[in-house]
């Protein structure tokens, strides 16, 4: 492991299909008035509501609801959001739902008793809280497998007004206190939203896996999840509700990106970066953008990075080595990794997302360049992989 590196991770989880018998336990550590956050309301159609009032309540708890956080959720939702915790003076945040609703509370502990301009210092300039500034714990009960918010510190906002949707990763102090992780919970997700999940967790993975070219068990791990994803994917797509497979998606979700694997490695993210750049110009699904552009970024990046390209179409993909170059066997992975998007049903292209010729030149505005990876992009480069993704 080349790179010093200090790992610790706060957020405790309870997982299996009878996870949530410990939230009420959970909920007793803090204090007596809760914000329960979700979102448009699945969780009133499939029962986890109504678990999640009854541990409420049998912890004791005063509740105040605040619901309505949408995907991708909205600057301007946070600052409604901040407006009923001051007037109610909440102790604590439950979050229920996706990524969304998990990532607007930790932005909401944060913006909450923040005196100044939350979006300019901590989405803009990446700033963290001060020690003394006052925020709010956040609990978590998981309903979608895909962002990994249920153990990290990541909260991702979109400002409408400024057509940007930046994510910042908060310190331990914003990442969930506990998860609750029932597989069972993500059984009444449309088929596309597993799909998505599925993809946005082997983005992760990828994100972290294609830096470097040093010998590092950060990698290794990497790989290993990576062919749980790729095998219980397929399980899980011909039958959704087969619970290995999903229970396999969802610790796998939340390995991706609780920061074990980036340890001691220089990471990517430019996938991501384009991706959202696409959600703030056309509100389309975070995995599904993801998807969309990762084939032809890969195809782009695979010359700088070629022997970890080559590894990743021989140890993730099985592919043959024998007879091929490391050029070939670089392709025929990235050609491989195309060809499970397709078989999973996530989107292959952008235009099935809605994304017209006209959004390519907002969309690269709205891309945040990083110099990661193997290669740092120009903004022409952006613009070249977005039409490739088309
Ligand atoms: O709002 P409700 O009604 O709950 O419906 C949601 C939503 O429409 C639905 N859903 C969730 N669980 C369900 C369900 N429907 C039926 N049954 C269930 N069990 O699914 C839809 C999508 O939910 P959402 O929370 O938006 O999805 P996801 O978990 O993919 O979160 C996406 C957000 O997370 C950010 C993304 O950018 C995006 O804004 N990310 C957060 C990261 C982090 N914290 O580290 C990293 C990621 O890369 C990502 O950027
Ligand atoms: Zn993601």
């Amino acid at each position: 492991m080349l790179g010093n590196f200090v790992y610790s991770n706060p957020t405790r989880i309870y997982f299996g299909d009878n996870a949530q018998s410990h939230l009420a336990a959970a909920l007793k550590e803090f204090g007596p008035k809760v914000l329960l956050v979700y979102g448009g309301g699945s969780i009133k159609r499939n029962g986890v509501y109504d678990d999640v009032v009854a541990a409420l309540y049998e912890a004791g708890k005063e509740v105040v609801e605040l619901s309505g956080v949408m995907p991708n959720p909205t600057y301007e939702k946070l600052l409604e959001g901040v407006k009923v915790v001051r007037e109610n003076d909440v102790d604590m945040i439950l979050a229920v739902g996706g990524g969304s609703t998990i990532d607007y509370s930790k932005g909401l502990s944060a913006a909450a008793w923040y005196e100044g301009d939350a979006w300019e210092n901590f989405w803009v300039r990446q700033r963290n809280p001060e020690p003394s500034q006052r925020l709010l714990p956040i609990g978590a009960v998981l309903t979608m497998a895909g962002t990994g918010s249920e153990m990290n510190g990541g909260s991702v906002i979109t400002n409408v007004a400024k057509g940007m949707k930046i994510g910042k990763v908060f310190p331990e102090r914003l990442y969930p206190r506990f998860s609750v992780l029932n597989p069972r919970y993500t059984f009444s997700l449309p088929e596309r939203q597993m799909v998505a999940g599925i993809f946005d967790t082997m983005s992760h993975i990828m994100e972290q896996y294609f830096s470097g070219d040093d010998d590092s068990t950060s990698d290794y791990l990497a790989e290993g999840l990576m062919r749980s994803v790729v095998n219980s994917s397929r399980a899980a797509v011909k039958n959704p509700h087969d619970y290995e497979a999903r229970s396999n998606i969802m610790w796998s979700a939340t390995w991706a990106l609780n920061t074990l694997i980036a340890e001691g490695k220089k990471e990517d993210w430019m996938v991501h970066m384009i991706g959202h750049a696409v959600s703030a110009v056309t509100d389309a699904t975070h995995g599904m953008t993801l998807a969309a552009v990762s084939p032809a970024y890969y195809r782009h990046v695979m010359k700088y990075g070629i022997h970890r390209f080559a590894r990743f179409a021989e140890v993730v993909w099985d592919i043959r080595p024998e007879g091929k170059s490391s050029e070939e066997l670089a392709a025929e992975g990235i050609d491989a990794l195309a060809a499970w998007i397709k078989e999973i049903g996530a989107a292959s292209r952008l235009s099935e997302l809605g994304v017209t010729p006209a959004q390519i030149d907002p969309i690269a505005d709205a891309t945040i360049i990083f110099d990661a990876g193997y290669h740092k992009l120009t903004r022409e480069e952006v613009v070249e992989i977005l039409k490739a993704s088309l």
